[in-house]
Protein backbone atom coordinates (compact mmCIF):
# COMPACT_ATOMS: atom_id res chain seq x y z
CA UNK A 1 0.00 0.00 0.00
CA UNK A 2 1.42 3.30 -1.15
CA UNK A 3 1.98 6.00 1.64
CA UNK A 4 1.05 8.84 -1.21
CA UNK A 5 -2.22 10.07 0.67
CA UNK A 6 -3.35 11.73 -2.67
CA UNK A 7 -2.86 8.92 -4.81
CA UNK A 8 -4.81 6.75 -2.16
CA UNK A 9 -8.19 8.80 -2.50
CA UNK A 10 -7.53 8.68 -6.62
CA UNK A 11 -8.11 4.72 -5.73
CA UNK A 12 -11.31 5.36 -3.78
CA UNK A 13 -10.15 5.81 -0.34
CA UNK A 14 -11.30 8.43 2.10
CA UNK A 15 -9.11 10.86 5.13
CA UNK A 16 -10.78 12.77 7.57
CA UNK A 17 -8.07 15.01 7.20
CA UNK A 18 -7.31 15.06 3.04
CA UNK A 19 -4.67 15.52 0.68
CA UNK A 20 -4.17 18.76 -0.76
CA UNK A 21 -2.59 20.85 -3.39
CA UNK A 22 -3.54 23.91 -5.22
CA UNK A 23 -3.71 24.51 -8.90
CA UNK A 24 -1.36 26.89 -10.45
CA UNK A 25 0.78 26.52 -6.75
CA UNK A 26 3.91 26.70 -8.68
CA UNK A 27 3.94 30.08 -10.22
CA UNK A 28 4.05 33.92 -9.88
CA UNK A 29 3.09 34.45 -6.23
CA UNK A 30 5.51 32.95 -4.91
CA UNK A 31 9.00 35.10 -4.77
CA UNK A 32 11.14 31.90 -5.37
CA UNK A 33 9.28 31.46 -8.66
CA UNK A 34 9.62 35.17 -9.82
CA UNK A 35 13.42 34.92 -8.91
CA UNK A 36 13.72 31.75 -11.19
CA UNK A 37 11.59 32.55 -14.06
CA UNK A 38 14.06 35.93 -14.71
CA UNK A 39 16.77 33.64 -15.35
CA UNK A 40 15.20 31.80 -18.17
CA UNK A 41 14.96 33.20 -21.56
CA UNK A 42 10.78 33.15 -22.12
CA UNK A 43 8.33 31.45 -20.88
CA UNK A 44 8.98 28.49 -23.13
CA UNK A 45 12.49 28.16 -23.05
CA UNK A 46 11.32 28.18 -18.92
CA UNK A 47 9.07 24.94 -19.55
CA UNK A 48 11.58 23.33 -21.71
CA UNK A 49 14.66 23.56 -19.14
CA UNK A 50 14.48 20.37 -16.74
CA UNK A 51 16.70 21.77 -13.85
CA UNK A 52 14.49 25.29 -13.69
CA UNK A 53 11.22 23.24 -14.40
CA UNK A 54 11.74 20.78 -11.64
CA UNK A 55 12.87 23.49 -9.31
CA UNK A 56 9.73 25.08 -9.99
CA UNK A 57 7.74 21.96 -9.35
CA UNK A 58 9.63 21.22 -6.13
CA UNK A 59 9.00 25.39 -4.72
CA UNK A 60 5.48 24.96 -3.52
CA UNK A 61 6.12 21.70 -1.57
CA UNK A 62 9.23 23.11 0.45
CA UNK A 63 7.02 25.84 1.48
CA UNK A 64 3.94 24.48 1.70
CA UNK A 65 4.28 20.70 2.21
CA UNK A 66 1.32 20.25 -0.25
CA UNK A 67 0.39 16.33 -0.95
CA UNK A 68 0.07 17.19 -4.80
CA UNK A 69 2.90 18.43 -6.85
CA UNK A 70 2.29 19.31 -10.15
CA UNK A 71 4.38 19.08 -13.18
CA UNK A 72 5.64 22.55 -13.77
CA UNK A 73 4.95 22.78 -17.92
CA UNK A 74 2.18 24.27 -19.80
CA UNK A 75 -1.08 23.29 -21.74
CA UNK A 76 0.36 24.57 -24.85
CA UNK A 77 3.50 23.10 -25.24
CA UNK A 78 1.90 20.13 -27.17
CA UNK A 79 0.94 22.97 -29.87
CA UNK A 80 4.36 23.93 -29.66
CA UNK A 81 5.43 20.33 -30.78
CA UNK A 82 3.37 20.07 -33.08
CA UNK A 83 4.97 22.95 -35.00
CA UNK A 84 2.42 25.43 -34.25
CA UNK A 85 3.49 29.28 -33.58
CA UNK A 86 2.82 29.55 -29.48
CA UNK A 87 3.95 32.68 -27.63
CA UNK A 88 3.99 33.96 -23.77
CA UNK A 89 3.48 37.48 -24.24
CA UNK A 90 4.32 39.51 -20.79
CA UNK A 91 0.77 40.71 -19.29
CA UNK A 92 -1.21 39.45 -22.46
CA UNK A 93 -1.61 35.99 -21.62
CA UNK A 94 -0.57 33.11 -23.73
CA UNK A 95 -0.53 33.62 -28.17
CA UNK A 96 -1.28 30.55 -30.78
CA UNK A 97 -0.81 30.51 -34.35
CA UNK A 98 -4.68 30.68 -35.01
CA UNK A 99 -7.04 28.55 -37.70
CA UNK A 100 -5.39 25.14 -36.88
CA UNK A 101 -6.49 22.62 -38.80
CA UNK A 102 -5.61 18.94 -38.60
CA UNK A 103 -3.59 18.84 -41.38
CA UNK A 104 -1.80 21.10 -39.93
CA UNK A 105 -0.99 19.21 -36.49
CA UNK A 106 -0.81 16.11 -39.05
CA UNK A 107 2.64 17.97 -40.76
CA UNK A 108 5.06 16.39 -37.60
CA UNK A 109 4.97 12.75 -37.22
CA UNK A 110 3.52 11.54 -33.40
CA UNK A 111 6.92 10.29 -32.88
CA UNK A 112 8.88 13.43 -33.97
CA UNK A 113 6.44 15.24 -31.79
CA UNK A 114 6.62 13.39 -28.52
CA UNK A 115 10.35 13.56 -29.13
CA UNK A 116 10.26 17.52 -28.77
CA UNK A 117 8.59 17.02 -25.52
CA UNK A 118 11.42 14.91 -24.19
CA UNK A 119 12.70 18.33 -21.84
CA UNK A 120 9.22 17.57 -20.09
CA UNK A 121 9.71 13.84 -19.34
CA UNK A 122 13.61 14.71 -17.64
CA UNK A 123 11.61 17.24 -15.52
CA UNK A 124 9.27 14.37 -14.54
CA UNK A 125 12.57 12.39 -13.81
CA UNK A 126 14.10 14.97 -12.13
CA UNK A 127 11.34 15.59 -10.09
CA UNK A 128 10.03 12.00 -8.66
CA UNK A 129 14.04 11.47 -7.40
CA UNK A 130 13.85 14.88 -5.28
CA UNK A 131 10.43 14.59 -4.08
CA UNK A 132 9.07 12.72 -0.52
CA UNK A 133 7.92 9.59 -1.10
CA UNK A 134 4.46 10.63 0.46
CA UNK A 135 4.42 13.55 -2.28
CA UNK A 136 2.31 12.18 -5.41
CA UNK A 137 3.63 13.78 -8.52
CA UNK A 138 0.92 14.53 -11.04
CA UNK A 139 1.22 15.06 -14.50
CA UNK A 140 -1.09 17.09 -16.86
CA UNK A 141 -2.41 17.82 -20.54
CA UNK A 142 -5.06 20.24 -21.99
CA UNK A 143 -8.06 17.94 -22.41
CA UNK A 144 -8.20 18.46 -26.43
CA UNK A 145 -11.33 20.86 -26.47
CA UNK A 146 -9.15 23.40 -24.52
CA UNK A 147 -6.24 22.77 -26.84
CA UNK A 148 -8.15 23.34 -29.86
CA UNK A 149 -9.52 26.69 -28.61
CA UNK A 150 -6.43 28.01 -28.67
CA UNK A 151 -5.54 26.17 -31.72
CA UNK A 152 -8.15 27.51 -33.45
CA UNK A 153 -9.13 30.96 -32.12
CA UNK A 154 -4.93 31.53 -31.05
CA UNK A 155 -6.07 32.73 -27.40
CA UNK A 156 -8.21 31.80 -24.73
CA UNK A 157 -10.44 33.22 -22.45
CA UNK A 158 -12.79 34.68 -24.59
CA UNK A 159 -16.24 33.69 -24.85
CA UNK A 160 -14.69 30.76 -27.68
CA UNK A 161 -17.82 32.25 -30.13
CA UNK A 162 -14.96 31.07 -32.83
CA UNK A 163 -13.83 27.83 -31.89
CA UNK A 164 -18.03 27.11 -30.99
CA UNK A 165 -19.17 28.46 -34.26
CA UNK A 166 -16.81 26.31 -36.15
CA UNK A 167 -17.73 23.39 -34.31
CA UNK A 168 -21.17 23.69 -35.41
CA UNK A 169 -19.96 25.07 -39.11
CA UNK A 170 -17.00 22.25 -40.15
CA UNK A 171 -17.74 19.47 -37.62
CA UNK A 172 -16.30 16.79 -39.42
CA UNK A 173 -13.09 19.66 -39.45
CA UNK A 174 -13.20 19.98 -35.68
CA UNK A 175 -13.28 16.73 -35.08
CA UNK A 176 -10.49 15.60 -37.04
CA UNK A 177 -8.40 18.03 -34.72
CA UNK A 178 -10.13 17.17 -31.78
CA UNK A 179 -9.19 13.31 -32.78
CA UNK A 180 -5.75 14.42 -33.36
CA UNK A 181 -4.82 15.98 -30.36
CA UNK A 182 -6.50 13.40 -28.29
CA UNK A 183 -4.12 10.56 -30.20
CA UNK A 184 -0.96 13.13 -29.25
CA UNK A 185 -2.46 13.48 -25.62
CA UNK A 186 -2.67 10.37 -24.64
CA UNK A 187 0.53 9.24 -25.98
CA UNK A 188 2.37 12.42 -24.15
CA UNK A 189 0.76 11.66 -20.88
CA UNK A 190 2.14 7.93 -21.13
CA UNK A 191 5.50 9.29 -21.51
CA UNK A 192 4.84 11.12 -18.79
CA UNK A 193 3.74 8.19 -16.75
CA UNK A 194 6.98 6.27 -17.85
CA UNK A 195 9.41 8.71 -16.44
CA UNK A 196 7.81 8.55 -13.25
CA UNK A 197 3.72 10.80 -13.03
CA UNK A 198 1.84 8.75 -9.88
CA UNK A 199 -1.43 10.74 -11.50
CA UNK A 200 -2.35 12.37 -14.49
CA UNK A 201 -4.67 15.65 -14.53
CA UNK A 202 -6.43 16.98 -17.64
CA UNK A 203 -7.75 20.41 -18.08
CA UNK A 204 -10.39 21.52 -20.04
CA UNK A 205 -10.19 25.02 -18.84
CA UNK A 206 -12.68 26.35 -21.40
CA UNK A 207 -15.78 23.93 -21.04
CA UNK A 208 -17.87 26.52 -20.24
CA UNK A 209 -20.66 27.24 -21.93
CA UNK A 210 -21.44 24.73 -24.56
CA UNK A 211 -25.07 22.65 -25.35
CA UNK A 212 -25.51 19.38 -23.89
CA UNK A 213 -25.02 17.96 -27.39
CA UNK A 214 -21.92 20.52 -27.86
CA UNK A 215 -20.23 19.29 -24.53
CA UNK A 216 -20.79 16.05 -25.47
CA UNK A 217 -19.24 15.67 -28.97
CA UNK A 218 -16.33 18.34 -27.84
CA UNK A 219 -15.11 17.47 -24.17
CA UNK A 220 -16.69 14.05 -23.29
CA UNK A 221 -16.22 12.78 -26.82
CA UNK A 222 -12.12 13.17 -26.97
CA UNK A 223 -11.69 12.71 -23.24
CA UNK A 224 -12.97 9.35 -23.52
CA UNK A 225 -10.74 8.50 -26.16
CA UNK A 226 -7.61 9.86 -24.66
CA UNK A 227 -8.81 7.18 -21.44
CA UNK A 228 -9.07 4.60 -23.82
CA UNK A 229 -5.76 5.04 -25.65
CA UNK A 230 -4.24 5.20 -22.44
CA UNK A 231 -5.75 1.72 -21.48
CA UNK A 232 -4.99 0.09 -24.61
CA UNK A 233 -0.82 1.87 -23.96
CA UNK A 234 -1.09 -0.12 -20.33
CA UNK A 235 -1.30 2.55 -18.22
CA UNK A 236 -3.48 2.18 -15.65
CA UNK A 237 -2.59 5.14 -13.47
CA UNK A 238 -5.57 7.10 -12.14
CA UNK A 239 -6.98 9.98 -14.02
CA UNK A 240 -8.41 13.65 -13.12
CA UNK A 241 -10.69 15.18 -15.15
CA UNK A 242 -11.25 18.80 -14.98
CA UNK A 243 -14.30 20.06 -17.35
CA UNK A 244 -14.32 23.77 -16.26
CA UNK A 245 -18.03 24.98 -16.57
CA UNK A 246 -19.76 21.74 -16.63
CA UNK A 247 -22.42 22.83 -15.26
CA UNK A 248 -25.78 20.34 -15.18
CA UNK A 249 -23.17 17.98 -17.18
CA UNK A 250 -20.76 16.89 -14.67
CA UNK A 251 -22.31 13.44 -13.77
CA UNK A 252 -22.62 12.88 -17.56
CA UNK A 253 -18.77 13.83 -17.52
CA UNK A 254 -17.78 11.42 -14.77
CA UNK A 255 -20.03 8.37 -16.35
CA UNK A 256 -19.17 8.96 -19.61
CA UNK A 257 -15.40 9.14 -19.63
CA UNK A 258 -14.58 6.79 -17.25
CA UNK A 259 -12.18 9.08 -15.19
CA UNK A 260 -11.33 8.39 -12.02
CA UNK A 261 -12.08 11.78 -10.01
CA UNK A 262 -13.33 14.88 -11.28
CA UNK A 263 -12.28 18.76 -10.08
CA UNK A 264 -14.78 20.78 -9.38
CA UNK A 265 -14.65 24.53 -10.75
CA UNK A 266 -16.00 27.42 -8.35
CA UNK A 267 -19.27 27.18 -9.46
CA UNK A 268 -20.17 23.71 -8.40
CA UNK A 269 -21.96 23.53 -4.96
CA UNK A 270 -19.75 21.31 -3.10
CA UNK A 271 -23.32 19.97 -1.20
CA UNK A 272 -24.68 19.34 -4.86
CA UNK A 273 -21.87 17.62 -6.09
CA UNK A 274 -21.92 15.08 -3.32
CA UNK A 275 -25.78 15.12 -3.55
CA UNK A 276 -25.43 14.11 -7.54
CA UNK A 277 -22.56 12.13 -7.66
CA UNK A 278 -21.62 8.57 -7.27
CA UNK A 279 -20.91 7.73 -3.43
CA UNK A 280 -17.50 6.69 -3.54
CA UNK A 281 -16.29 8.84 -6.37
CA UNK A 282 -13.56 11.15 -5.76
CA UNK A 283 -13.58 14.62 -5.92
CA UNK A 284 -11.11 17.69 -6.49
CA UNK A 285 -11.93 21.53 -4.88
CA UNK A 286 -13.31 23.81 -5.27
CA UNK A 287 -12.48 26.59 -3.64
CA UNK A 288 -12.74 30.75 -4.95
CA UNK A 289 -9.53 31.52 -5.85
CA UNK A 290 -10.39 35.10 -5.53
CA UNK A 291 -11.79 34.08 -1.99
CA UNK A 292 -7.67 33.17 -1.30
CA UNK A 293 -6.60 36.44 -2.39
CA UNK A 294 -9.33 38.31 0.24
CA UNK A 295 -8.99 35.87 3.41
CA UNK A 296 -10.32 36.42 6.71
CA UNK A 297 -13.01 34.89 8.45
CA UNK A 298 -15.03 34.32 4.94
CA UNK A 299 -12.00 32.23 3.49
CA UNK A 300 -12.28 29.73 6.85
CA UNK A 301 -15.67 29.67 6.40
CA UNK A 302 -15.57 28.60 2.52
CA UNK A 303 -12.75 26.39 3.86
CA UNK A 304 -15.00 24.24 6.51
CA UNK A 305 -18.14 24.22 4.23
CA UNK A 306 -16.25 22.61 1.39
CA UNK A 307 -14.59 20.13 4.09
CA UNK A 308 -18.16 19.68 5.66
CA UNK A 309 -19.70 18.53 2.21
CA UNK A 310 -16.94 15.94 1.48
CA UNK A 311 -16.45 14.49 4.84
CA UNK A 312 -18.05 11.48 3.56
CA UNK A 313 -16.14 10.54 0.61
CA UNK A 314 -12.72 10.43 -1.10
CA UNK A 315 -11.84 14.88 -1.58
CA UNK A 316 -8.31 16.06 -2.56
CA UNK A 317 -8.82 19.31 -1.41
CA UNK A 318 -8.17 21.79 -4.05
CA UNK A 319 -9.32 25.33 -5.59
CA UNK A 320 -11.55 25.70 -7.73
CA UNK A 321 -8.92 26.91 -10.42
CA UNK A 322 -5.56 28.08 -10.36
CA UNK A 323 -4.03 30.82 -7.79
CA UNK A 324 -3.68 34.09 -8.46
CA UNK A 325 -0.36 35.51 -8.77
CA UNK A 326 -1.02 38.43 -6.25
CA UNK A 327 -2.46 35.90 -3.80
CA UNK A 328 -0.96 36.48 -0.27
CA UNK A 329 1.46 33.77 1.36
CA UNK A 330 0.04 33.87 4.28
CA UNK A 331 -3.59 33.22 3.26
CA UNK A 332 -2.28 29.51 1.20
CA UNK A 333 -0.75 28.56 4.70
CA UNK A 334 -3.73 29.33 6.21
CA UNK A 335 -5.84 27.02 4.23
CA UNK A 336 -3.36 24.95 4.12
CA UNK A 337 -3.05 24.82 8.30
CA UNK A 338 -7.35 24.82 8.28
CA UNK A 339 -7.75 21.72 6.41
CA UNK A 340 -4.77 19.80 8.51
CA UNK A 341 -6.70 20.64 11.75
CA UNK A 342 -3.43 22.45 12.63
O1 LIG B 1 1.46 25.01 -10.52
C1 LIG B 1 1.11 24.78 -11.69
O2 LIG B 1 -0.06 24.47 -11.96
C2 LIG B 1 2.20 24.87 -12.73
C3 LIG B 1 2.03 24.23 -14.03
C4 LIG B 1 1.00 24.83 -14.98
C5 LIG B 1 1.15 26.06 -15.72
N1 LIG B 1 0.11 26.15 -16.60
C6 LIG B 1 2.25 27.02 -15.57
C7 LIG B 1 2.07 28.42 -16.06
C8 LIG B 1 -0.19 24.25 -15.39
C9 LIG B 1 -0.85 22.98 -14.87
C10 LIG B 1 -0.74 25.09 -16.42
C11 LIG B 1 -1.98 24.75 -17.14
C12 LIG B 1 -2.59 25.74 -18.03
N2 LIG B 1 -1.98 26.61 -18.90
C13 LIG B 1 -3.99 25.87 -18.20
C14 LIG B 1 -5.03 25.02 -17.50
C15 LIG B 1 -5.29 25.51 -16.11
C16 LIG B 1 -6.08 26.78 -16.04
O3 LIG B 1 -5.55 27.73 -15.44
O4 LIG B 1 -7.21 26.81 -16.52
C17 LIG B 1 -4.20 26.89 -19.16
C18 LIG B 1 -5.55 27.38 -19.64
C19 LIG B 1 -2.93 27.34 -19.60
C20 LIG B 1 -2.62 28.37 -20.63
C21 LIG B 1 -1.89 29.47 -19.98
N3 LIG B 1 -0.51 29.46 -19.76
C22 LIG B 1 -2.40 30.66 -19.42
C23 LIG B 1 -3.84 31.09 -19.48
C24 LIG B 1 -1.32 31.33 -18.84
C25 LIG B 1 -1.38 32.54 -17.94
C26 LIG B 1 -1.16 33.84 -18.49
C27 LIG B 1 -0.71 34.73 -17.37
O5 LIG B 1 0.18 35.52 -17.66
O6 LIG B 1 -1.19 34.60 -16.23
C28 LIG B 1 -0.15 30.59 -19.07
C29 LIG B 1 1.23 30.90 -18.61
C30 LIG B 1 1.65 30.17 -17.40
N4 LIG B 1 1.56 28.80 -17.28
C31 LIG B 1 2.25 30.71 -16.23
C32 LIG B 1 2.53 29.62 -15.39
C33 LIG B 1 3.19 29.66 -14.05
C34 LIG B 1 2.58 32.16 -15.99
C35 LIG B 1 3.72 32.54 -16.88
C36 LIG B 1 4.80 33.38 -16.26
O7 LIG B 1 5.43 32.98 -15.25
O8 LIG B 1 5.07 34.43 -16.83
Amino acid sequence: MTTKKLLRVLRGERFDVPPLWMMRQAGRHLPEYRELRARANGFLDFCYSPSLAAEATLQPIRRYGMDGAILFADILLILDAMGRKVAFVEGEGPKVEPNTTASDVERVPLAQMLDRLTPVYETVERVRSALPTETTLIGFAGAPWTVAVYAIEGRGGTDKKQARLKAYSDPAGVDALLDRIAEATAHYLARQVDAGADALMLFDSWAEGLSPQAFERLVIRPTLLIRDRLKYLGVATPLIGFPRGSGGMLRAYVDATQVDAVGLDTAIPPEWAHAHLPPKFPVQGNLDPLQLIAGGEDLDDAVRRILAAFKDRPHIFNLGHGVHPETPIAHVSRVVDLVRGA
